[in-house]
């Protein structure tokens, strides 16, 4: 009997012993930064772990599953990370780079908005994440300062735009702001790893053009405009959607436009519809939510980003009327075969031919010709009727997608962009304000 009490409570003693100490509660707001010159202990990874249970927490918990509302899987993959990170050697090359997607854009396409600016951010989350990236969603600045406090020394850009972080006004208040870290806030973000997105030829960055992120190479026809292009892809989407041969697709002209507003005579002269309707059978179509009575052009209603590829793919030509400017829907025109007609709205009166003065529609399909492109004046009637006519009788082989619109150009673009030295460009820039003046910044 004294025999097995005595090795029962050996046991016992030996359990606790071995068992670890309890977890230490923490607030959620501790930091738990990442030390990348050691391993992990075990104690740093259940801290991790539990500041991402928090994080985690805060999400939309609906019928028991965690559905991350416009944050992707966001904390599915911080958790991987710090999975792999535990079992040390198994994070995958780039799996260990952060990037912080603190821009509405990314949200709003998870959700599945279509706007230029939505699509454009789809794709740099589509690229990062066939990169490797962990690419990590914030919806606002809050956010992106917590994901950062977690993955500090692992992240490596955070991706913002002008409406969820105002650059400008940031920097004018630095002092007593909250944006970015200074002398006496060094734990916020830091600028130099802060990359804006700006869709228009515009660029409002306290460091400089080269943390503007742009969705169109403006500086190739503006040459005094200066940004990063990365650019965007829509390959994968839109080869998804069967290519519709040429013969087999009816005389139609399909409108871009979401409003009938878009259509006023004094915007774009459509007189040719009655009579291209009536003399040669040609069918005109749009896709709007309002009640449609215009003669000659029926109404597709609200479609979905498919069933738009789709109407697009039975059409013989995609006609601009002026706006939306930069928009994504030309090139998925032309990536199903359909060319796209690019009103001239501006142009230098004694040099019409001058394309560098040109304000069109699509400024980045200005400089393409027919079968893709026809670009033409927004008053001349005439002209825009020849340009239906030419469509209808000019196919295009297959499906165009230019060069650096293919998702392979993007992949090398973002896998530059994440690679870039921010911290070496940076430290040059520092050296330079300190030598020559200017408004230096914490690094
Ligand atoms: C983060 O990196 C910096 C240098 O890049 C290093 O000095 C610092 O110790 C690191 N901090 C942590 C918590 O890992
Ligand atoms: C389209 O128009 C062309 C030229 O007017 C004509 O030859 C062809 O038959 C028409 N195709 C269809 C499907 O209506
Ligand atoms: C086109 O509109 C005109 C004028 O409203 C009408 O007379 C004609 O029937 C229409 N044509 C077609 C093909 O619907």
């Amino acid at each position: 009997m004294f025999w097995i009490f005595a090795i029962m409570s050996l046991f016992i003693m030996l359990l606790i012993l071995i068992l670890p100490s309890p977890i230490p509660l923490i607030s959620p707001h501790s930091l738990v930064t990442i030390d990348l010159s050691k391993d992990y202990t075990r104690q740093e990874i259940i801290l991790l772990r539990k500041k991402i249970d928090t994080y985690e927490g805060i999400n939309i918990n609906s019928g028991g599953k965690v559905v991350t509302r416009g944050r992707g899987d966001t904390a599915l993959r911080m958790r991987s990370l710090v999975d792999c990170l535990a079992e040390s050697h198994t994070c995958r090359e780039y799996q260990k780079k952060v990037v912080i997607l603190a821009s509405k854009q990314f949200r709003d396409r998870i959700m599945g908005k279509v706007s230029g600016e939505a699509i454009w951010a789809g794709s740099i989350l589509q690229s990062l994440d066939l990169l490797g990236f962990t690419a990590l969603m914030a919806n606002n600045l809050a956010e992106a300062t917590e994901i950062f406090s977690i993955f500090k020394n692992l992240t490596t850009a955070i991706i913002s735009d002008r409406g969820t972080m105002d650059l400008a006004k940031c920097w004018k208040n630095r002092r007593d702001q909250n944006c970015f870290a200074t002398e006496n806030k060094p734990d916020l973000l830091p600028i130099w790893k802060i990359l804006t997105m700006e869709f228009w030829a515009s660029c409002e960055h306290p460091l400089g053009t080269d943390w503007c992120l742009v969705p169109e190479n403006y500086g190739a026809w503006l040459p005094n405009f200066k940004a990063t292009y990365i650019g965007y892809s829509m390959e994968n989407e839109c080869t998804k959607i069967e290519f519709v041969p040429w013969d087999k697709r009816p005389n139609r002209t399909y409108i871009l436009a979401k409003k009938s507003a878009y259509l006023k005579p004094e915007r774009i002269n459509l007189g040719f519809i009655n009579s291209l309707a009536t003399d040669y059978d040609i069918k005109f179509v749009m896709g709007t939510i309002e009640k449609l009575s215009i003669p000659n052009i029926s109404n597709l209603g609200f479609l979905s980003e498919q069933g738009f590829q789709q109407e697009l793919a039975n059409s013989k030509v995609l006609l601009g009327v002026g706006d939306p400017a930069i928009s994504p829907s030309p090139y998925n025109a032309l990536c199903s075969g359909v060319p796209f007609i690019n009103p001239i709205k501006t142009w230098n009166e004694n040099k019409k031919w001058d394309r560098s003065a040109w304000s069109t529609q699509h400024d980045g399909l200005k400089y393409l010709d027919p079968p893709y492109v026809y670009n033409v004046n927004i008053h001349d009637a005439d002209a825009i009727k020849d340009a239906i006519m030419n469509a209808m009788i000019t196919p295009i082989s297959g499906r165009y997608i230019s060069d650096h619109m293919t998702v392979k150009s993007m992949l090398k673009r973002a896998e530059s962009l994440i690679l870039t030295d921010w911290c070496m460009k940076a430290k040059n820039l520092h050296a330079m304000r300190l030598e020559f003046g200017g408004e230096n910044f914490y690094l």
